[in-house]
């Protein structure tokens, strides 16, 4: 599995030479300048909930590469009407077999609008199991009870959890929320892009180190393996 950060909420992971994106926000995240995003691979782009941070690139880079759009009922509508065609609606506890693992959509604690003030559904957050490896896109969410049905669901290889506080978790609710989850390896997302989310890495990094765990920090545009 190869995962890339592209920013804020935004991640590529590829699984079995299938490529997923997850809430593409790129071209209007300044730390995010350096990415090309006409150079983004998608076959398919999952999107946690309709706010313009997790949605701002997904129809350029969906026509562009000609991905599903995997998302709620509403949000895939959403893009139905914008003319993208290519869609899977899901629902929160549903799961989906694609040809690169299941896809769960899961709860999250948040809102949800489109970009046009338009209804986006409940929010929520994907449980992705493969060959490879499973892991866990919080999306946006404060803590919740929620995630302690994850470990009864599947056992997480790692998660990535929102740390910037102000609109979701901070990095001590991240650390209660990788005991919920029974996951040890977090990458950290939803930080630094605003004002609001601005965090001391060494402080947030030294939190999980405290109590054995790992907080990762991916540069934008690198690329980790697991
Ligand atoms: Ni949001
Ligand atoms: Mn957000």
């Amino acid at each position: 599995m190869k995962i890339t950060y592209y920013g804020h909420a935004c991640w590529g992971v590829e699984i079995g030479g299938k490529n997923l994106l997850f809430d593409p926000f790129i071209s209007p995240n300044p730390l995010a300048k350096h990415i090309d995003i006409a150079s983004v691979k998608a076959d398919y782009i999952l999107i946690t909930h309709g706010h313009e941070d997790h949605v701002a690139d997904a129809l350029f880079i969906a026509q562009k590469t000609g991905a599903t759009i995997v998302s709620n009922f509403e949000i895939v509508n959403w893009f139905m009407k914008q003319g993208h065609e290519k869609i899977h609606p899901m629902n929160i506890g549903g799961k989906w077999k694609f040809d690169f693992g299941s896809v769960t959509y899961f709860s999250a604690t948040h809102s949800s609008s489109m970009p046009d003030g338009s209804y986006g559904g409940n929010p929520g957050s994907f449980i992705i199991e493969s060959s490879e490896g499973n892991f866990y896109h919080a999306g946006d969410t404060g803590l919740m009870s929620d995630m302690k049905l994850i470990p009864l669901i599947t056992k997480l290889d790692f998660a990535m959890l929102p740390i910037g506080d102000n609109f979701t978790m901070d990095t001590h609710q991240a650390v209660l929320a990788s005991d919920f989850i029974q996951c040890d390896e977090i990458l950290a997302m939803h930080f630094d892009t605003f004002g609001y989310i601005v965090v001391n890495k060494e402080v947030a990094v030294e939190t999980f180190k405290k109590v054995g765990k790992k907080l990762h920090f991916v540069e934008i545009g690198q690329t980790i393996n697991r």
